[in-house]
């Protein structure tokens, strides 16, 4: 088999992260992932860019396999070139029967079941054990995962993957179609096909059915967007190479400018403007390791302080991270756009470094998640918890309905809800946030967001709305409720996710029982219980299954207006009380 480049089984040679090595014994290829598991290699596809890998073999007699217990299953580093692309098709098995209300299809009539049923992929003997162990025990996931870096075994999750590239499904059913398309048979007795229904076209791009006259527009503006942010990211990447391959400073000038001329075209606010590198440095004590307010999987965000003295957070990119990178242009482009008191705001940037640098308003409290799940170890009393939801609703009502272009943020959640010394709301972090144009459904290759916020919906059909910010909403309304975790995995294994938890609590008449206790302990009120009541159907509505039946953000601001307005006009006290809840 011959090894292309950057892959290698030398040491000094290739990318380190992505090593090689040869097995003497068995004469065989291994590729080595994170966490110390090695995956034999089957193929290297060198001009489709692709290596195949077999999956971990089976432990004993029993339906895990040995990557489970080594690394937790198979992970790669978050670098370029290689990830796990969206052509394949992972089989989870012996998963917890928490997973079975999470997105993933464990159907029984799912491909997944079918597969396993039939497929000469898996020996019959295993196949039956996996199937035995739960009903149903696998699921399946087609077009790319949540991580495109991952596939997590867990005890609490699932125990075995298999993957295949490509499952082309001959006999779909009506479950595996997408909207406005039903599965039928060309022919009579011909193979079965999900067939776009009357006055609606394929489109092999977005592999769903789209409205033939009514929306060509449409059509041809996602095609268009498609186009300019491909564009867009192919300067970048064509910029960095260029950049690497001369000399340094003067390309990083050139940079700078096919920047710049981005955000021009991106029209940077009135108030925002181009910082220089050395001004940063600066600001940060040279992006000093004490400054440093978080780093995620996709950069780092740190404090920093301007000559005139306002406070400032620069959020960089990873560098060589071409999706960090994007994040960070993306955010820039978002943030230009809008302007509500409950929006974090957008100071400048910064794009003579090797990545890009976003300047924001300094935000001094915290986040919500650092409050309310004890990093900050502050009670939040009742009417500032109402304070929060009403705030950070309005500026999500605003991003969907008022901004110029409407924007889905995609990832509401308590760690992105920063808070000022008055607890006022600054919502934060649009790196997955999109303009939409109104009435299409945005099709993604992989849905992305936190797992606990995310809306299962979005996760099975790929299709952004409105409702996934308003279900992620919702969760954050019972994390102000509850002071519980999103996802908690030392809560009862069927309890891990909050919304499933609270809602089940809720449906077996024992709210009270999950409402932060803190907030039930003064004097007796009815007013507040029915006000927390109130709020808790409200979150209710926001997570239901059905994005149709879930409230708009509109809705859900007049809402918590009402609770908020009929609290303030009673002056309730600040803690609610320790009585059972009105029925
Ligand atoms: N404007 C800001 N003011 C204060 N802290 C911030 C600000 N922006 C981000 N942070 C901190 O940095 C963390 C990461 O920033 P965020 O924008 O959420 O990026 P990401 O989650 O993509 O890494 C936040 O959770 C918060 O703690
Ligand atoms: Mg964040």
């Amino acid at each position: 088999m011959s090894i292309p480049y950057p892959l290698s089984t030398n040491p000094t040679c290739g990318d380190p992260d992505y090593s090689l090595h040869c097995d003497a014994g068995s004469q065989k290829l291994y590729f080595n992932a994170l966490n110390g598991s090695s995956y034999l290699v089957i193929r290297i596809i060198a001009s489709s860019q692709q290596m195949v890998v077999q999956p971990s073999p089976w432990i004993g007699n029993s339906c895990v396999t040995r990557d489970a217990l080594v690394s937790e299953g198979l992970w790669l580093n978050q670098t370029p070139p290689f990830n796990l692309t969206s052509s394949n098709t992972i089989f989870f098995f012996n998963c917890s029967p928490r997973l079975l209300v999470s997105p993933l299809n464990c159907t029984s009539s799912s491909l997944c079941h079918r597969y396993l049923d039939s497929s000469g992929h898996i020996d019959k003997a295993r196949a039956a054990q996996c199937a035995g162990n739960l009903e149903p025990c696998c699921a399946f996931v087609a077009g790319g995962i949540a991580s495109a870096y991952k596939i997590r075994l867990h005890s609490l999750g699932c125990r075995a993957f298999r993957s295949i590239l490509h499952l082309d499904p001959l006999k779909p059913s009506q479950l595996d179609c997408s909207p406005n398309s039903k599965c039928s048979g060309v022919a009579p007795d011909g193979p079965l096909r999900c067939l776009c229904n009357k006055g609606y076209v394929r489109d092999r791009t977005l592999a769903t059915c789209l409205r033939t006259k009514k929306h060509t527009y449409s059509t041809l503006s996602i095609k268009i967007s498609t186009g300019v942010v491909c564009f867009l990211c192919l300067t970048t990447v064509a910029a960095t190479i260029t950049l690497r391959k001369s000399c340094r400073l003067s390309n990083r000038a050139k940079l700078a400018k096919a920047r710049d001329d981005m955000l021009k075209s991106s029209n940077l606010g009135k108030s925002a403007r181009v910082f220089s590198l050395k001004e940063l440095k600066k600001a940060t004590s040279n992006f000093s390791r004490e400054r440093l307010l978080g780093s995620g999987g996709f950069g780092e965000a740190y404090r920093g302080e301007l000559p005139d003295g306002t406070l400032v957070a620069i959020k960089s990119a990873k560098v060589g991270n071409i999706m960090s990178t994007q994040q960070v242009l993306n955010e820039v482009g978002i943030l230009s756009q809008v302007n509500h008191k409950n929006l974090v705001k957008l100071l400048g940037c910064c794009m003579e470094a090797d990545v890009p640098l976003m300047v924001n308003e300094y935000i001094a409290n915290g986040t919500l998640h650092d409050h309310v799940h004890g990093k900050r170890s502050t009670f939040l009393d009742w009417m500032t918890r109402l304070k929060i939801a009403l705030q950070t609703a309005e500026a999500l009502a605003y991003l969907h309905s008022a901004a110029n272009t409407p924007i889905y943020h995609t990832d509401v959640k308590s760690t992105n809800i920063l808070l000022d010394n008055d607890f006022n709301v600054k919502v934060a972090d649009f790196g997955l946030s999109r303009f939409v144009q109104p009435g299409i459904s945005h099709v993604s290759t992989c849905a992305q967001g936190t797992f606990g916020y995310l809306d299962p919906e979005y996760y099975r059909n790929q299709q952004l709305t409105d409702k996934s910010d308003v279900y992620s909403f919702g969760v954050v309304l019972l994390d102000l409720l509850t002071s519980q975790k999103a996802v908690d995995y030392t809560r009862d294994e069927d309890d891990v996710n909050l919304a499933i938890f609270v809602s089940q609590r809720a449906k077996n008449g024992d709210l009270k029982g999950v409402v932060d206790r803190k907030l039930l302990v003064t004097e007796p009120s009815t007013d507040i219980l029915n006000s927390v009541k109130l709020f808790a159907e409200l979150a209710f509505a926001c997570v239901r299954d059905r994005k149709q039946d879930r409230p708009s953000m509109k809705d859900v601001v007049n809402e918590l207006q009402c609770i908020f307005q009929h609290c303030k006009s009673q002056s309730l006290p600040l803690v609610a009380s320790n009585v059972s809840m009105p029925a």
